[in-house]
């Protein structure tokens, strides 16, 4: 909204960083490269292979930009699994500086979560077997140390993981990877004049943000579709910006999932809100256009973010169908009492959770595994009036039971590991853990959640 641009805009100046001209406004998508599809890999022999290493990527012709990646040079693969499977992510980390590998809204015990205690020194390996206990969802993995996480994911380090099951597989959906079901990972950075990240020199404690868009790595790019209806699987996967996706022609499309599964009905959608760290899938039906239809996924302020190609010789005929889960809060779950509650507050370097920053040995609360429990969130303003976090819980898909009292929007009905929370917000969640451990939770903003808006759960 405009009032949240004035105030990023504020906190920018205050920061000393606005010396771009205008550091909100994202450069358009000039179309000109075809959209990067990140390799999809299956567990072999249930084993995934997955290392942290840097390496040199060519955004712009003919320069060099140093890097970091898992595989490769940057980003990390889409991993896809399915639930029942056992399955073993071999992590290595052949950086030159610690990291960890942290799997974002997968249901996993707290020892291979992947958190700030679990790091690897570089030269490290470690296995982390699990058995996927989750339903079909969009989830993605990214680095976690203390104190590097957000220099970590701004040089590249990110991936996806697709979980499927038995309804995911019958439901009949676009499920074709690169054909008509795409992964689209968006990020800004900001570009030095040496066409490097200069995290340290762009950094903005309040969240750091850039005007050149990435989406999967490409810079400018252009999606080819055909004639047909189309799966698009979205991931914030910035630092902090916010994106209010919509189609340049006004036209609607269909929101069928969001973090952590699917919606009960497909829910026609004229824009749709991803602060970092979410994710949501939607439906475009791209049969009424053809190819000199000017269409484009662009930002809320008008920015094109990725325009679209039309191979009309390319169609299908899939419907969508019209009951796609079957998740719901229950009435027990409205009426249990909070029983946990957190105050986020706080700008730049001082912001908290409680009235505390993290450090490694705060255990806020603890709770039972298997046991439902309501954690009411509330965003306190402050006299600039403050901020949206994006609240993050590890290791759960939690469900949002209300927002300022009220049942949430048909989109946010469904499983989730982030929700934005605006400033004089509560939230409340009902939260449960399938595994034990010592789990984080944070404002997804990856400059608040390394200056310290960050606490810890421990299930026991
Ligand atoms: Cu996606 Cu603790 O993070
Ligand atoms: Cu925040």
């Amino acid at each position: 909204s405009e009032e949240e641009m004035m105030n990023m805009e504020g906190m920018d100046a205050e920061n000393g960083h606005a010396s771009h001209t205008n550091p909100l406004e994202l450069n358009d998508s000039t179309g000109e490269n075809e959209l990067a599809l990140p390799p999809l890999v299956e567990p072999k022999d249930g084993i995934v292979d997955i290392t942290a290493q840097q390496g040199k990527t060519e955004f712009f012709d003919g320069i060099q930009t140093n890097t970091y990646g898992y595989n490769g040079s940057f980003l990390g693969p889409v991993i896809r699994v399915n639930k029942g499977d056992t399955v073993t992510f071999r992590t290595k980390n052949q950086l030159s500086e610690p990291t960890t590998f942290h799997w974002h809204g997968v249901d996993i015990p707290g020892e291979g979560d992947g958190g700030p205690h679990q790091i690897l020194e570089p030269g490290e390996s470690e296995d982390v077997k699990f058995t996927v206990n989750q339903g079909a969802s969009t989830l993605w993995f990214h680095p976690h140390p203390e104190g590097a996480t957000a220099e970590q994911v701004y040089k590249g380090l990110a991936g996806l993981i697709y979980v499927e099951d038995e309804n995911s597989k019958s439901l009949g959906l676009p499920d074709e990877y690169g054909v008509n079901d795409f992964p689209l990972i968006f990020q800004d950075k900001q570009f030095n004049e040496g066409k490097q990240f200069d995290y340290q020199a762009v950094r903005n404690e309040d969240g750091t943000i850039g005007d050149t868009m990435l989406v999967n790595g490409t810079l400018n790019p252009n999606l080819t579709v055909g004639k047909e209806k189309v799966r698009l699987r979205l991931l914030n996967g910035s630092n902090a910006r916010k994106y209010t996706f919509k189609l340049n022609t006004g036209d609607t499309f269909l929101q069928i999932a969001t973090d952590g599964g699917f919606l009960n009905e497909p829910t026609e959608m004229s824009e749709i809100t991803l602060t970092p760290g979410e994710r949501a899938e939607i439906i475009v039906d791209f049969s009424e256009y053809d190819a000199s239809s000017n269409v484009a996924l662009v930002n809320e302020a008008g920015s094109i973010l990725l325009p679209f190609k039309i191979d009309v010789q390319k169609t299908n005929s899939i419907e969508i169908p019209r009951t796609l889960n079957d998740y719901v809060v229950t009435e027990e779950e409205k009426n249990l009492p909070v029983t946990k509650k957190l105050e986020l507050f706080g700008m730049g370097e001082m912001v908290y959770i409680n009235d505390k920053q993290f450090d490694m040995n705060r255990i806020d609360f603890t709770q039972k595994q298997g046991e439902t429990e309501i954690w009411e969130i509330y965003n306190k303003p402050d006299a600039m009036g403050g901020m949206t976090h994006p609240f993050h819980i590890h290791g759960t898909q939690f469900k949002i039971v209300s927002i300022d009292g009220k049942e949430p929007p048909v989109e946010l009905q469904g499983w989730k590991d982030t929700v934005a929370i605006e400033p004089d917000q509560t939230v409340k969640l009902a939260v449960k853990f399938n595994n034990k451990g010592i789990y984080m939770f944070h404002c997804h903003v990856l400059e608040h959640e390394e200056n310290g808006m960050m606490g810890q759960v421990e299930v026991i």
